[in-house]
């Protein structure tokens, strides 16, 4: 069934929220995922995260950023001095996109159509957790609620009006730092995620 508008529009709390997004069948990535991977954090968070879709473990635990990526992330946050308690974590995409390969489910980039049919459940969070602050965690996060194609290189590091009361800012994703060849290129652009992150501490209240 496709999530009914009005009801994902009515929803007074994230927990009614998220509640309804478990039996969401707007695309077709619902079926071979295990669940909805809803997003996470305060009702209120002055910060909010957003990523691109579940991984792997995200999709067995049932919770944003659990896996390799959110270990990085963690640590990231804590380095630029912001709690967990102070952000909202959530994805553009809330089921995992995968292929097989063997015995592994390899991980596959969301498509325009996923993106899209997401966007009402971010839509609705953003409603009700009403932050001072978007970070958007690489180019799906931010072609979803930016709406058009961004470069991050481009785009990331600065500051900018999203709406009323509320800034954005874009940076890279977390696994990006994982693929990285060599262990120079990663600290240096590890350090540079830190400093992106550190913007957003100036948010938390
Ligand atoms: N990558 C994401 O974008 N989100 C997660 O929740 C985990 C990995």
């Amino acid at each position: 069934l496709p999530p009914q508008l009005k009801d994902v529009e009515a929803a007074q709390s994230l927990a009614e929220l998220g509640a309804e997004a478990m039996d969401c069948r707007a695309c077709a990535l619902w079926q071979p995922a295990s669940r909805t991977v809803f997003g996470e954090g305060a009702e209120h968070a002055p910060i909010m995260l957003v990523g691109e879709q579940p991984g792997d473990q995200e999709d067995q635990q049932g919770r944003p950023f659990v896996g390799p990526a959110g270990q990085v992330l963690d640590d990231a946050l804590r380095d630029a001095g912001i709690q967990r308690e102070q952000v909202y974590v959530t994805n553009a995409v809330k089921h995992f996109h995968f292929k097989w390969t063997g015995s592994r489910r390899l991980h596959q980039k969301p498509e325009a159509e996923h993106i899209a049919a997401c966007r009402i459940w971010l839509n609705a969070e953003r409603r009700l957790v009403r932050p001072a602050l978007v970070v958007m965690l690489g180019g799906t996060a931010a072609q979803s609620i930016l709406q058009k194609p961004v470069t991050i290189s481009r785009t990331r590091s600065r500051l900018f009006p999203l709406e009323e009361q509320t800034q954005g800012l874009v940076t890279v994703h977390p696994s990006y730092l994982l693929r990285l060849p060599d262990e120079a290129s990663k600290q240096r652009e590890y350090a540079r995620f830190v400093e992106d992150l550190r913007l957003a501490a100036n948010y938390a209240a």
